[in-house]
């Protein structure tokens, strides 16, 4: 039995990341997507909507759970029993920081492999971040996140604005 864990912010999960989770899904008996409370960055989002959404936009993916997680990424893999960790790599860009994050979570468990999933064409230049500012700015985003995260951040930035 492989499980897998697919950690992030998601605030909040769009189409690039279901790609990366459908994808994921295909290679492990079981997975976890695991939304990490990141104390660096105020999210949009509260943990709890975000795994909400998650769960709601993903709910068609037999194997598919959503957890999240606070302090260590390696701490939670090694509670999970997991095998490996994924991450979608977008663009040479990313690889810096995902090189290091693998790097360092590699040396605080030995045992950690992470695994780099590329995304479809139509979804490599998505991120939470521009997706909430298309939002933000009124842009149509119903390419880039499902209809229940479409609702969801209209109603977040109607109450914010
Ligand atoms: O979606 P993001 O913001 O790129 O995800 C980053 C995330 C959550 C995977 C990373 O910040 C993380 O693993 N946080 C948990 C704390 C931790 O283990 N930090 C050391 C990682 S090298």
């Amino acid at each position: 039995m492989k499980t897998v864990i697919y950690p992030g912010s998601f605030d909040p999960v769009h189409n690039g990341h279901l790609d990366v989770i459908e994808r994921a899904a295909k290679l492990c008996d079981r997975m976890v997507v695991a939304v990490a409370v990141n104390h660096s960055k105020s999210g949009l989002f509260s943990m709890e909507e975000r795994v909400d959404l998650i769960e709601k936009a993903a709910p068609h993916i037999p194997g598919v759970e959503v957890k999240s997680f606070d302090g260590l990424l390696v701490d939670f893999f090694e509670n999970e029993k997991a095998d490996a960790v994924v991450r979608g790599l977008r663009a040479v860009s990313d690889f810096e920081y995902e090189f290091q994050m693998a790097l360092m979570n590699r040396s605080l468990e030995e045992t950690l492999e992470t695994i780099f999933l590329v995304p479809s064409q139509e979804n490599i230049y998505l991120s939470s971040r521009i997706v909430k500012e298309v939002a933000r700015l009124n842009g149509d985003i119903n390419k880039f996140v499902p209809d229940v995260v479409k609702a969801a951040l209209r109603k977040k930035l109607e109450i914010k604005s």
